[in-house]
């Protein structure tokens, strides 16, 4: 079976000379939610333009300061999962947060351009703090986690952010500061980064609740060995409806067709099976199966390039080092002119 990837914005306003920059908390293990969300679209962009991606390992503490260990052992998993995928070092540079400075300096200088109101204001951070049941204990520096994202933009002078639309706060937050310091500049220092909203709708959890999530445990993990792919794919919730075969089934909200639509290299086939599924007569588990074949086929390359890379531990490090140093090389130069702005001088 070929192999497609997910329906993508098609985005015709990428141009070699942009340069693109996403990242991911290291918190957890990526799944085929992160895949069909934003993993796919950075293995597109990778071929167009130059791309930094970025292991948010200090953003990921503002929020797991009470468990540091968790970041830490995930940030080579994540490593891992980006090198699975496919994700070519030569064309994305693999960034880790902490080992760049000038992003914290950075952040640091952009805090005196905004304030607690306007953090307050962030419709995400509200969310999330509300989520997680933060009052008076709320961690600043959770709370200002905009500001040190409108520096990992900046400090590599990324013109493109790819992100979904719960991401998009963050960007327009990014915008502010830029125009901020442009305007205390009275000259464009900084380049104004523009959005590039995914079009994927979420894929749902495996349990049909909500979205396929690392917190909930309902997602296929791209780290999943085929057996536990097989028993997380016949665990998945269908049509509570459809009782006996013979009866129609629904195809809307149904778990596996939502797979089968961001996932199946050939829609024809899936239209194929949803008439069938609601004519009714067509088994849940014959759907299971073509799901499995799949989904095993997108993950089979994935699993084997993680292996060989899991096996080399030194390389994935000497990897991460070059892709940090690339940041940071663009990162300090991005920092000498903000700090100009600021006045400040190295003694
Ligand atoms: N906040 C993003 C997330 O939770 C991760 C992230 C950190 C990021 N820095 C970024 C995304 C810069 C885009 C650009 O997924």
């Amino acid at each position: 079976m070929s192999l497609a990837l997910p329906a993508h914005p098609r985005a015709p306003e990428v141009t070699g000379a942009d340069i693109v920059l996403t990242g991911d908390r290291p918190t957890g293990p990526l799944h085929l939610g992160h895949y069909a969300g934003s993993l796919a679209n950075r293995l597109r962009l990778q071929r167009l333009c130059r791309q930094f991606v970025l292991i948010a390992d200090l953003q990921a503490l503002t929020d797991n300061a009470d468990d540091p260990g968790r970041v830490a052992r995930n940030v080579m998993e994540v490593a891992l999962d980006y090198l699975a995928i496919g994700l070519d070092p030569a064309r994305s540079a693999i960034v880790l947060q902490s080992a760049v400075p000038e992003m914290a300096e950075l952040t640091m200088l952009y805090l005196n351009l905004v304030t607690v109101a306007r953090l307050e204001r962030n419709p995400t951070v509200r969310d999330e703090i509300r989520q997680r049941g933060f009052a008076r204990d709320l961690p600043a520096g959770f709370l200002c986690y905009p500001v040190s994202q409108a520096a990992d933009i900046t400090a590599v002078a990324a013109t493109l952010v790819p992100v979904g639309a719960d991401q998009a706060p963050m960007l327009e937050q990014t915008v502010e500061i830029v125009r901020a310091l442009n305007r205390l500049a009275g000259a464009t220092v900084l380049p104004e980064p523009r959005i590039l909203l995914s079009t994927t709708p979420r894929l749902p959890g495996l349990d049909g609740q909500g979205k396929a999530s690392k917190s909930a445990g309902n997602a296929i993990d791209l780290r999943d060995d085929a057996d536990t792919v097989r028993t997380k794919i016949r665990r998945m919730c269908t049509d509570p409806g459809h009782l006996r075969v013979e009866d129609p089934g629904q195809v809307e909200g149904n778990v596996v067709f939502a797979y089968l639509d961001a996932f199946d290299p050939e829609p024809a086939a899936v239209a194929e099976l949803k008439r069938r599924y609601r004519a009714g007569g067509l088994p849940d588990m014959a759907v299971k199966r073509r799901l499995e074949e799949v989904l095993q086929a997108l993950l089979v390359p994935i699993r084997q390039r993680r292996a060989a890379f899991a096996r080399d531990p030194g390389e994935v490090r000497a990897i991460l080092r070059r892709g940090t140093e690339a940041a940071r090389e663009q990162a300090a130069r991005t920092l000498e002119a903000v700090r100009g702005v600021f006045g400040l001088v190295r003694p």
